[in-house]
């Protein structure tokens, strides 16, 4: 079986009103009625493919894991002492399970519409990890987009390729390039490691992290279901994410194409093409009124919203703030004083 590893500690103030500090994206129902949390411990659920999930988040984050996972009696936690970024998140989950285990590392903050497609490929991923690559869900990638991770696919592997190159968050000249070259998919941010195999890439990039982490989880304690890594030695190290402290350094990097309807729901923008549209291309939810609008995405927790004769722009309304913008200005949204101050 597969262990689920699901990572919890973004903030994701490009969702702001909706998103805030102490509710962040994770732990909102963007797209249908389960949140993106719920969504992503219900993808893994079938207990013929895969263990009880171990979720890694901050002590912040703690309430909400419990309350939206409660669902799942076997559920461990791990609660961080701080945010030391994905490579010792990851690490300290690989520390609590059997050497032999295959993790299988979800964020929990997209979407993924088709859950079938999902469990294949992390079924092909798996078979990978357990011959010891370092295995990426490869994303066809569909803009140059400068916040992912670019895999270029190399020789033939059972279920996936060879990686060449990962290159991590590439300025907007090189993804133009990548996608020109056709060869290249984006890192959907999923991996599949075997636990001792990526302690053993972990220790010849980051031996600092590794050993670090090693001696956080053995000074560490359980309460419940929650298992708390010691404070000092977690906080010993500088943090680094695992596509640059992994995945771009490792000889063994392997991917699994998987086409799964796949979105990490960024911003506004990404958030309206997630969600099904009206024969306008309208979205909207809560008491809205439309007078010949196109591509607008509208949400209301109460007042009503009217709107007339706009194409291609967002409306947010929740918790007493208001928020207007065009697509394109939806990537600028965490720089806003109320997504910063709140
Ligand atoms: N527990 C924990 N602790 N989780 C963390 C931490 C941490 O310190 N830092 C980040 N996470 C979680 C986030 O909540 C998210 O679910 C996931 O790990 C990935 O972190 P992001 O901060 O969202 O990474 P990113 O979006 O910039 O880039 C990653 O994802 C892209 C796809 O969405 C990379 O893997 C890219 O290569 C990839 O393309
Ligand atoms: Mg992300």
């Amino acid at each position: 079986t597969i262990h689920p590893v699901i990572l919890c500690g973004g903030s994701g103030t490009r969702l702001w009103p909706r998103s805030r500090k102490a509710m962040p994206k994770p732990f909102l129902p963007l797209v249908g009625d389960r949140t993106l949390f719920e969504a992503t411990l219900d993808r893994c659920a079938d207990p013929a493919q895969f263990a009880p999930p171990t979720v890694v988040t901050g002590a912040a984050h703690l309430d909400h894991v419990l309350a939206q996972g409660s669902g799942n009696a076997d559920l461990q936690v791990i609660v961080e002492p701080m945010a030391q970024n994905t490579a010792a998140a990851i690490a300290l989950a690989a520390c609590r399970l059997p050497a032999d285990a295959v993790m299988l590392v979800c964020p929990s903050d997209h979407h993924i519409a088709d859950a079938p497609a999902f469990c294949a490929a992390a079924k092909a991923a798996a078979s990978l990890a357990q011959d010891g690559w370092m295995v990426s869900f490869g994303i066809t990638p569909t803009a140059p987009e400068t916040g992912f991770g670019y895999i270029k696919r190399g020789a033939d592997l059972p279920g996936g390729f060879r990686v060449d190159r990962f290159v991590e968050k590439p300025n907007l000249e090189t993804a133009i390039g990548f996608l020109a070259d056709g060869g290249f998919s984006w890192n959907g941010g999923i991996f599949a490691f075997g636990v001792g195999a990526f302690m053993a890439e972990l220790e010849k990039t980051r031996p600092d992290i590794a050993a670090a982490v090693r001696e956080a989880v053995e000074k560490g304690h359980s309460e419940g279901a929650a298992f708390y890594p010691d404070a000092a030695a977690f906080g010993s190290f500088k943090g680094d994410s695992v596509d640059y402290a992994v995945m771009e350094k490792t000889e063994r990097a392997a991917m699994v194409p998987v086409s799964m309807g796949w979105s990490d729901i960024g911003n506004w923008h990404a958030l309206r093409d997630a969600l099904p549209a009206d024969e306008a291309g309208n979205r909207v939810s809560g008491t809205v009124d439309l007078v010949d609008c196109r591509e607008v995405l509208v949400q209301t927790d109460g007042p009503r919203v009217s709107v007339i004769g706009l194409e291609g722009v967002a409306v947010i309304v929740d918790n007493g703030e208001v928020l207007v913008t065009t697509m394109a200005g939806a990537q600028l949204v965490g720089k806003l004083p109320g997504a910063a101050n709140q």
